[in-house]
């Protein structure tokens, strides 16, 4: 019996990273444990496959397809990221939907059911993750698969008022019932799709776990993604020792630093992060030349036009406040696109004084808990956490704040900034061991064992 884990995107060990985001990493720690395939795309643009090209690290096959330019057009940045994600976010605002874009959102999930079917043996179990993937399951079904099938959702799920803002909310959400078992990120997540199928898709249910739709039977539960907590930590000591961190110390001069690390997205709340340091730097004056504020973007889906807006919005923004409270001796934003390795972010979270981690919307956020594992704990930085990511249902240590509030932000960081030490340290301890209870050796067996054993009841409910 193997495990076939199914994303869009692929992380195959020795070859450079392709994407910045957390299930890339929360994934290969799954699958160094077990024997299995993890199927997907390879990141690159050709003709459509007629099989998945195979290649095996350790116990691991890796199967993946190319996407033909077309597939990359209406399934990625089309159906997924400018309909689905913007939606799932609460961006309704910036949901474009195009019929075009869904047919090959359908097409694709149609082409990876075709492409894994082959490598299906009956005792097998598939996990399928994120929402590229949605109808996946329903296509494996129409195909004849009847082995069990996980789905986990990476980001939120939202309200069914926003939900049925998606003109094909009803065959988007029915795709899942084809599964045995949805998981999501916070219970709200968990209880929004529950909601919805009750109240819109006319499913029954005893427990809010186990829900029937038509002939379909499926359990709902909550599975918060970790981080491997003891290896960030050891790999933060081993960083800060590093020439790459000691010249960033250096060239702070002093100064404190408040540490910002997400991919370039409207979803992170960056605006309004900029805009909560400049209502800091109005309020308390006194951090003129104290502080300086070091926000790490990589650029992320570049081609997509609400991507490249925000690109163009955040370094101006970035320019004015400098503009207007920069000196010649001292820049209040270090504005930075580049990506940087885990190990230099590791440093760089436990040398922050401040980590600042506002998203208007997130399923979980995985910086949150790096910034928590990396500290010292002699000496630990605050966290100032958005109370709209799922971390925030885990990191009961952290300030939180609202993150479309820059009064109430801008007296968190200054909060944070003033904290005595015997408090930082109570709360960092309070955060070390909410991201010890959801440690990722942990998160792949829970879903799993709910997945293998219906009704062994380990869903975690938070
Ligand atoms: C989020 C999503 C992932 C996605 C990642 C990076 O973490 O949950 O599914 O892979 O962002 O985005 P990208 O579009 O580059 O894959």
């Amino acid at each position: 019996m193997k495990l076939i884990i199914v994303s869009n995107r692929v992380t195959v060990p020795n070859r450079k990273s392709q994407s910045a985001g957390g299930l890339a990493v929360a994934l290969n720690d799954v699958l160094a444990k077990r024997r299995g395939m993890w199927f997907g795309w390879s990141g690159r643009i050709g003709p459509e496959q007629q099989e998945a090209t195979l290649s095996t690290h350790g116990d691991v096959t890796y199967a993946l397809c190319d996407l033909s330019e077309d597939d990359y057009a209406e399934y990625y940045s089309g159906f997924a990221n400018r309909a689905l994600w913007p939606l799932l976010h609460y961006r309704l605002d910036l949901t474009e939907f195009a019929r075009k874009d869904l047919n090959g959102y359908r097409r694709v999930n149609g082409y990876f059911a075709d492409l894994l079917l082959p490598h299906i043996a009956p005792d097998d179990v598939i996990w399928i993750h994120d929402y590229h993937l949605i109808p996946l399951a329903e296509a494996l079904r129409a195909r004849g698969v009847s082995n069990r099938i996980g789905y986990f959702q990476h980001i939120p799920w939202p309200s069914v008022d926003v939900f049925l803002a998606l003109p094909n909310h009803a065959e988007i959400a029915h795709a899942l019932t084809a599964c045995d078992l949805v998981g999501f990120q916070t219970r709200r997540d968990a209880a929004n799709f529950g909601d919805y199928l009750v109240t819109e898709a006319h499913a029954t249910t005893q427990d809010h776990v186990s829900y029937t739709v038509g002939s379909n039977t499926l359990q709902v539960g909550v599975y918060p993604v970790g981080i491997d907590r003891a290896g960030f930590a050891r790999a933060a000591v081993r960083a800060s020792r590093s020439r790459f961190v000691r010249d960033v110390e250096e060239s702070f001069s002093g100064r404190l630093m408040l540490l910002g690390v997400d991919r370039l997205d409207y979803s992170k709340g960056l605006t309004q992060r900029l805009d909560a340091f400049q209502r800091l730097l109005e309020t308390y004056p006194g951090y003129l030349d104290k502080v300086t504020f070091l926000q790490i973007t990589p650029r992320s889906r570049a081609d997509i036009p609400e991507y490249a807006a925000m690109q163009r919005a955040l370094g101006e923004t970035a320019g004015r406040i400098n503009g207007l409270y920069g000196k010649a001796s001292w820049t209040p934003i270090r504005y930075i696109n580049r990506t940087h390795t885990r190990a230099e972010l590791a440093g760089l979270y436990r040398l922050a004084k401040v980590g600042l981690v506002t998203p208007l919307r997130d399923g979980m956020n995985l910086v949150a808990k790096e910034f928590v594992a990396a500290q010292d704990p002699a000496d630990p930085g605050v966290l100032v956490l958005s109370r709209f990511a799922g971390a925030a249902t885990v990191l009961k240590g952290a300030l939180l704040v609202n993150p479309y509030d820059l009064d109430g932000t801008a007296k968190a960081i200054d909060q944070a900034l003033k904290m005595p030490l015997e408090e930082r340290i109570n709360r960092w301890t309070t955060m070390w061991a909410g991201v010890g209870e959801t440690d990722i050796s942990q998160w792949g067996g829970r879903f799993l064992g709910d997945l293998e054993n219906p009704g062994a009841g380990q869903t975690i409910v938070l």
